[in-house]
C-alpha cells in the first residue's frame, strides 16, 4: 500500500517536472509536427508561418491570467486542453464573472481547413485577426478601452514589466518590443500548432485511397455511418460531407446558417449570423464523452440531438438565411431525412471515430505557468532564472534604462552583468552594505542578466531589462 503511494507520489512529482517551465534551448515541437498525406487544407499564412520557438510564446500568452484586467482568466479559461481546446459550459464566464453571447469553440485542427475566418458568424478576418479580440473584449478579457477600461496599449505596458516578456520577445523577435502584431502571431501560431490525427478515423484512412472506401479497422456500424456522412440526401445519404469536409471535417467556406438560429440565454432572440462550425474532430473525447454542448449557442448536449436537428431541419419563416442545401427538394421547405434509428446510430458511431488522443494530454500544449503562478525559464548558460522572489528593492528600476543601482542590504560581495547570450560586459566587487550604482548609459535595448554573489557563497541570477526601446 505504501509502496504503491509513494510510486504514485514519484509520478505525480515526475509528471510536474515534465510540465512546469519551459526549456528556451529545447523548444517543443509546434513546427515540424507529422501531418497525414491525405491533409490537404492549410490556412498558415505566409507572413507567420508555424515556429517552435513563436508557438512557445504562444502557449505562455494563451495560459497567462495577466492578459486580463482582473488577472483571473487566460484563454485557456475558455478553451480547456481536457475538453478538446472548448469548454463545457454553454457560455463561459468572463474576467469578471459576466457570460459570453456564444459557446466556446473547439481549437482543434484550426490550421488545417480551407476557410481562413474565424468566430461562428467569421467576423475575424484571419486567425491572427482573431486571437487578440478576446483579450479586448469588454466581457472575455477586459482591456477593451472602453467604459473605463485600460486598452491594449496598457496592457502591454504591463507585459514589459512582468518578469518573462522581455525576455520571451527578445527570444523569438530578437528584441524586447511587445506589439499587437507579434502578439497575434505567437498567439495564432499556437493555435494552428493544436493538431488531432491520432484518431481510429485517420488510422483507417491511412491504409485506403479515398474516403468511400471500406476501412479494413472500423466495425460494420461505423462504415455505414461513414457512408451515410458522406452521401448527399437525394442518394441515402445525410449530406454531412457537403459542409463538414473529410478527411478534414472543416467547414465549406460558402457555408450559410444551419437552421440553429436561437441566441443563448434568450427567450425567442434570432441570430442568423452562424455560419462556421470548428472542425468536427474531437466533438467527444476519447472516453467517448462529449468535450462540450454543441452548437454556437451550446443548444445540443447530445449528437442524437445533432442528427435530429438535420434530420427534420426546422423551418422558421424568420430565417432567411438558411443554407440552400438544407432545404427540401426544390428548395421547398427544410430537409427531411428520414433516417431510421439503425441509421441514426451509425451515423453517431463514424461521428465517435474522429477523436484523437495525444492532443488532450501533450505537455506542449498544456499550462506552463507554476501553482504559484510563475514562469520558470530555462536558458543556455543559466539553469535557471527567475525574479518573482527577488526584492524589488535590491535591484532597480526592472527595467532600467541608463543606471542600475544594486541596494547592498542582503551582503552581496559581487556581481556580473551578462548580456542575452551570456556574455561578461563587466563585473564588480562591492562594498559591505554600500550601495552600488551600474552605469549602462552605452548598453544596447534588450534582455541582461545580473549575476549576484551571495556573502554565503550562494548566487543569484537576476533577469533585467534595458528598456531603452520600450519608452
Ligand atoms: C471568456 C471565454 C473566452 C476567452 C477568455 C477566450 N475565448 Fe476564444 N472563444 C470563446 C467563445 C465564446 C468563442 C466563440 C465566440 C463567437 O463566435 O462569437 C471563441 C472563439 C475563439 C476562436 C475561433 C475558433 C474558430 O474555429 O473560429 C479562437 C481561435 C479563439 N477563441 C482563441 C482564443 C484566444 C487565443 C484567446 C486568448 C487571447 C481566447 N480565445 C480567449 C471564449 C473565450
Ligand atoms: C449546409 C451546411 C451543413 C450541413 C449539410 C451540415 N452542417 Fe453541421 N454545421 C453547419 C454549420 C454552419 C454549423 C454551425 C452552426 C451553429 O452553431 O449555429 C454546424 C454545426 C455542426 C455541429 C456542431 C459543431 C460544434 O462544434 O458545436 C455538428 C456536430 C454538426 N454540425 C454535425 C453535422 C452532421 C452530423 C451533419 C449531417 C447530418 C451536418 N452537420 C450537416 C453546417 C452544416
Amino acid at each position: 500500500m505504501k509502496k504503491y503511494t509513494l510510486l504514485a507520489a514519484l509520478c505525480l512529482v515526475s509528471l510536474l517536472f515534465i510540465q512546469a517551465g519551459i526549456n528556451l534551448n529545447q523548444p517543443d515541437n509546434y513546427a515540424a509536427q507529422t501531418v497525414p498525406n491525405y491533409i490537404n487544407q492549410d490556412n498558415t499564412p505566409p507572413f507567420n508561418m508555424l515556429g517552435d520557438k513563436g508557438a512557445t510564446l504562444g502557449r505562455v500568452l494563451f495560459y497567462d491570467k495577466n492578459l486580463s484586467l482582473t488577472g483571473t482568466v487566460a484563454c485557456a479559461s475558455c478553451h480547456k486542453q481536457e475538453f478538446g481546446f472548448g469548454d463545457t459550459a454553454q457560455l463561459s464566464d468572463g474576467h469578471t464573472g459576466g457570460k459570453t453571447g456564444r459557446h466556446s469553440m473547439r481549437l482543434i485542427n484550426s490550421r488545417f481547413a480551407q476557410e481562413v475566418r474565424f468566430f461562428w458568424d467569421e467576423r475575424a478576418t484571419s486567425l491572427e485577426d482573431q486571437t487578440t479580440r478576446p483579450i479586448q473584449d469588454h466581457i472575455e478579457m477586459g482591456y477593451s478601452g472602453s467604459n473605463g477600461d485600460p486598452d491594449l496599449d496598457s496592457l502591454m505596458k504591463k507585459m514589459a514589466t512582468l518578469p518573462y516578456y522581455p525576455a520571451l520577445f527578445t527570444y523569438v523577435f530578437g528584441d524586447a518590443t511587445i506589439t499587437e502584431t507579434r502578439m497575434q502571431q505567437a498567439l495564432a501560431q499556437f493555435v494552428r500548432s493544436i493538431q488531432s490525427f491520432d484518431s481510429k478515423y485517420d488510422a483507417g484512412r491511412a491504409q485506403v485511397n479515398t474516403d468511400a472506401d471500406f476501412f479494413p479497422n472500423f466495425s460494420t456500424a461505423e462504415n455505414a455511418g461513414k457512408a451515410i456522412f458522406l452521401a448527399p440526401p437525394n442518394q441515402g445519404g445525410a449530406g454531412c460531407q457537403g459542409c463538414h469536409r473529410a478527411p478534414e471535417f472543416d467547414i465549406a467556406p460558402n457555408t450559410q446558417n444551419n437552421g440553429v438560429i436561437h441566441v443563448a440565454g434568450t427567450v425567442d432572440d434570432v441570430d442568423l449570423t452562424n455560419t462556421r462550425s470548428p472542425s468536427l474532430r474531437d466533438l467527444f473525447n476519447p472516453q467517448g464523452q462529449l468535450n462540450g454542448p454543441l452548437m454556437h449557442n451550446g443548444e445540443f448536449s447530445t449528437i442524437e440531438e445533432v442528427i435530429e436537428h438535420y434530420n427534420s431541419v426546422p423551418n422558421d419563416v424568420r430565417n432567411t438565411n438558411l443554407d440552400p442545401r438544407l432545404r427540401g427538394p426544390g428548395g421547398v421547405g427544410t430537409q427531411q431525412l428520414n433516417l431510421g434509428p439503425n441509421q441514426k446510430a451509425f451515423l453517431a458511431a463514424f461521428l465517435k471515430t474522429l477523436s484523437g488522443n495525444n492532443v488532450y494530454t501533450d505537455p506542449k500544449w498544456s499550462d506552463p505557468f507554476e501553482p504559484d503562478g510563475s514562469l520558470n525559464l530555462s536558458l543556455v548558460g543559466l539553469d535557471k532564472f527567475e525574479t518573482a522572489k527577488t526584492p524589488a528593492t535590491q535591484v532597480y528600476p526592472n527595467p532600467f534604462s541608463q543606471n542600475l543601482n544594486i541596494h547592498n542590504e542582503a551582503g552581496i560581495r559581487s556581481y556580473r552583468l551578462l548580456n542575452m547570450d551570456g556574455k561578461l560586459i563587466q563585473e564588480s566587487t562591492l562594498a559591505v552594505s554600500m550601495d552600488q550604482t551600474i552605469f549602462c548609459t552605452n548598453l544596447r535595448p534588450g534582455i541582461y542578466w545580473l549575476i549576484l554573489e551571495l556573502g554565503d557563497g550562494r548566487k543569484e541570477t537576476i533577469k533585467i531589462l534595458n528598456a531603452e526601446l520600450l519608452r
